[in-house]
């Protein structure tokens, strides 16, 4: 990344005064794996590919009444007390011959020396009044719908996920500024591609989970996924805004003599979808206690001093043994799994 830790902190100072306090933090790359347990739980390997951050108590499938913060004997979280597990779908670059290659992730701005993985953010108050109401022990969600192939818009579970183009006009802030697209961008980004994934704030206080993993929760009745609305009838109660970032790093993708002759895009997510539109994270609270609720109360910044933190390298050092031993580098004829494009 071409940005100083100031650029950046000058940044999140900017976001901060413009905009609710959040916690942003790092969480390393834990494992890439075809392990999935939300989507299929028990089944190895799992359909699609994920890459997977937190606790080292992750595992193909997790039983609710898991103590993560016990189970786990490190996290790749800045903030240790953070155990939960993130994940999504990887990204694929396929090339005009047809072969794919994984496409990294890299650091976000301010993360100097992450290893690849995600940002992590949690949001509350956007009022600056409102509390909210943190995860209990048990608590698990989707965002976003796999299948999605088309622009679903009007559908609250796809509202909060986009992607932003780095070009040479830099950073560029956070997302809803209107640069970022619902689907994958349909040009070169000589700086990479991040993709944004705000999960909903709205929770029925009553289910720690739903068959479908989403309908628990909702966005803001207003439809808008990323601001601080009213929170519907049925999902009364407000839940920290839980955003995730993942830089890809695609720069090593940006050859048009690569891409496909019609000039269309390349990159396709493990689930073989070329759009983007099926983008979607899984998300599986396991803070310690009460670190969370202590956090949101305190109005916890960039710095939350109420939280113990660990150095980049230590987040960096926790990391899991891959359970398969299939393996995800270098150019390979087709998706893992062999999922078809479509
Ligand atoms: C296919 O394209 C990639 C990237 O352009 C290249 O590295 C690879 O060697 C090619 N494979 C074949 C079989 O031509
Ligand atoms: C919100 O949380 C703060 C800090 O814990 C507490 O002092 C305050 O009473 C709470 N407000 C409401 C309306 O519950």
């Amino acid at each position: 990344m071409q940005w100083n830790v100031v650029t950046a902190l000058a940044l999140l100072a900017h976001y901060v005064s413009a905009g609710p306090a959040f916690m942003r933090f790092a969480c390393n790359q834990l494992l890439v794996e075809r392990s999935d347990p939300l989507g299929s739980p028990g089944i190895s390997p799992s359909p699609h590919l994920h890459q997977i951050v937190g606790g080292n108590a992750f595992d193909i499938s997790m039983d609710p009444k898991w103590d993560l913060s016990a189970k786990s004997t490190c996290t790749s979280c800045t903030f240790t007390e953070d155990t939960s597990n993130y994940w999504t779908a990887v990204m694929y670059f396929r090339s005009r011959n047809g072969t794919m290659k994984r496409v990294p992730q890299m650091a976000n701005a301010g993360l100097n020396g992450q290893n690849g993985g995600m940002t992590i953010y949690y949001i509350a108050p956007y009022d600056g009044k409102t509390n909210v109401t943190a995860f209990r022990p048990g608590f698990r969600m989707i965002v976003g719908k796999p299948g999605a192939r088309s622009d679903v818009a009007k559908d609250r579970g796809v509202l909060g996920l986009s992607f932003r183009c780095f070009d040479n006009d830099g950073y560029g802030g956070a997302p809803g500024t209107g640069k970022d697209t619902r689907h994958f961008p349909k040009k070169t980004c000589s700086q990479g591609i991040r993709a944004n994934i705000y999960f909903p704030t709205c929770w029925d206080g009553k289910n720690l989970d739903s068959p479908d993993h989403q309908s628990h929760v909702a966005y803001p009745a207003d439809g808008n996924g990323n601001r601080g609305g009213a929170c519907p009838a049925s999902h009364p109660v407000r839940i920290p805004q839980l955003f995730m970032e993942t830089m890809w790093d695609t720069r090593q993708f940006n050859n048009k003599a690569e891409w496909p002759a019609d000039g269309s895009q390349p990159f396709v997510f493990t689930t073989g979808d070329p759009t983007g539109y099926g983008q979607h994270a899984d998300y599986v609270f396991g803070w310690k206690g009460d670190a969370l609720q202590r956090a949101m109360n305190a109005g916890c910044g960039v710095s939350c001093p109420t939280l113990k933190t660990q150095s980049m390298a230590q987040a960096n050092a926790c990391q899991q043994k891959k359970r398969l031993t299939e393996s995800y580098e270098g150019w390979v004829p087709a998706l893992p799994g062999n999922n078809p494009i479509r």
